[in-house]
C-alpha cells in the first residue's frame, strides 16, 4: 500500500530546541506572579501549614524578609491575608487602623517599597462565624457587608496598599469599594476583583491556613455554582461596568474554560488564582515521587497563560521563579 503524500508536517517545526523556541506562543516569567502571604497576629515564629507543604503562616516580623525574597526573585507582587487575634460578629478587625493586614501593609512597603502590595479584602478571617460578611439570621446581608467593605478598603488604602482585591462575592462590591475609595481621595488605587469565584472544594487547605472556615453552612449563597459558565460572564460584565481594573477567575485548574471565556469578552487584564487545593494535590503527589514537580508546575503555569491569564496568584511562585531564574 502506498503512503499519502503529506503536505502538512507539523513536526517540521518541532525538530530542535531552536525552532521550538522560535514558534512558541506562550511563556512564563517571574514577573507574571503574585505570592500569597498569611500573616498571623498571634505568633512570633513561622508555623507550617500542614496541608500546604512549603507554606507557613508568618508573624508580622517576617513580612519584610519574605517580601524582599520575592522581589529578589523577580516576583513583583504579594497578596496579604491576615489572621487577627480577635474576631467578632461583623469582622470589625478588617477596618482597624492597627489591624494585622494594615500593619503588614506598612511593614511590606517600608521594607520593599518597589514591591506591589495587594490586600485580599473580605471578612471571613475576621468574623467569629467565618462567613464573608455580616449575618442577618443565617444569611450574609449583602448591603450591610458593602458598607463594611468600603471601610475596610479605605483603611487598607490609608495604610498604603497598592491594590484592593475583594474576594467575598457580594453583589455590587466593586461599585461600593470604588465609590468609597474615590470619596476618600484614592481615585488612583486599582481594584482587582475576584469576579468569578466558585463555591469550591479546592479552598479546603486555605481555610486551615487562614482559619476562615464557616462555622455553619457553606458559601454557596454567595460564591458561584461550579456548574455555571454563562453566569461567570455575567459576573465579569457586572464588575467591568462597576469599574474593576483586573478580573480574577478562581480556582484555576478546573476552570480553564472560564479563564478563556472571560478573556474573550474583555480587554482588562485577567488574573487566575491557582488555589490551595490545587497546590496541595501537586505537593502530595510530588512528595510521593509520583510526578516530576518542576515539570508539572511549569506546565500548569504555562497553561494558565495559554488559557488567557495575564497574572497568576500561586503558592508555587517562589519555586517557579527559582526554576526560571536557574534555567
Ligand atoms: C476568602 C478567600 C478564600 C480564598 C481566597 N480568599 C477562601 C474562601 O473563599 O473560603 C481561597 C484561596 C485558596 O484556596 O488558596 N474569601
Ligand atoms: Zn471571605
Amino acid at each position: 500500500m502506498s503512503l499519502p503524500d503529506l503536505i502538512h508536517r507539523p513536526r517540521r517545526l518541532r525538530k530542535n530546541p531552536a525552532i521550538r523556541s522560535l514558534v512558541r506562543e506562550t511563556s512564563i516569567s517571574p514577573s507574571d506572579f503574585i505570592y500569597p502571604l498569611f500573616v498571623d497576629e498571634t505568633i512570633t515564629e513561622a508555623v507550617a501549614v500542614k496541608s500546604m507543604p512549603g507554606v507557613s503562616r508568618i508573624p508580622l516580623s517576617d513580612v519584610g524578609k519574605v517580601v524582599r525574597e520575592c522581589a529578589a526573585l523577580g516576583i513583583p507582587g504579594i497578596i496579604l491575608f491576615g489572621i487577627p487575634a480577635e474576631k467578632d460578629a461583623t469582622g470589625s478587625g478588617g477596618w482597624d487602623a492597627n489591624g494585622i493586614v494594615q500593619r503588614a501593609i506598612r511593614e511590606a512597603k517600608n521594607s520593599s517599597p518597589e514591591s506591589y502590595v495587594i490586600a485580599d479584602t473580605c471578612f471571613c478571617e475576621y468574623t467569629d462565624h467565618g462567613h464573608c460578611g455580616v449575618l442577618d439570621g443565617d444569611e450574609v446581608d449583602n448591603d450591610a457587608t458593602l458598607a463594611n467593605l468600603q471601610k475596610e478598603a479605605i483603611s487598607y488604602a490609608e495604610a498604603g496598599v497598592d491594590m484592593i482585591a475583594p474576594s467575598g462575592m457580594m453583589d455590587g462590591m466593586i461599585a461600593a469599594i470604588r465609590a468609597g475609595l474615590d470619596s476618600a481621595g484614592f481615585k488612583d488605587l486599582p481594584i482587582m476583583s475576584y469576579a468569578v469565584k466558585y463555591a469550591s472544594a479546592y479552598f479546603g487547605p486555605f481555610r486551615d491556613a487562614a482559619d476562615s472556615s464557616p462555622s455553619f453552612g457553606d458559601r454557596a449563597s454567595y460564591q458561584m455554582d461550579p456548574a455555571n459558565s454563562r453566569e461567570a460572564l455575567r459576573e465579569a460584565m457586572l464588575d467591568i461596568e462597576e469599574g474593576a481594573d483586573i478580573l480574577m477567575v478562581k480556582p484555576g485548574l478546573a476552570y480553564m474554560d472560564i479563564i478563556r471565556s472571560v478573556k474573550d469578552i474583555t480587554d482588562l487584564p485577567v488574573a487566575v488564582y491557582n488555589v490551595s487545593g490545587e497546590y496541595a494535590m501537586v505537593k502530595a503527589a510530588a512528595e510521593n515521587g509520583w510526578i516530576d514537580e518542576k515539570r508539572l508546575v511549569l506546565e500548569t503555569m504555562l497553561s494558565f497563560k495559554r488559557a488567557g491569564a495575564d497574572l497568576i496568584l500561586s503558592y508555587h511562585a517562589l519555586d517557579v521563579a527559582r526554576w526560571l531564574n536557574d534555567d
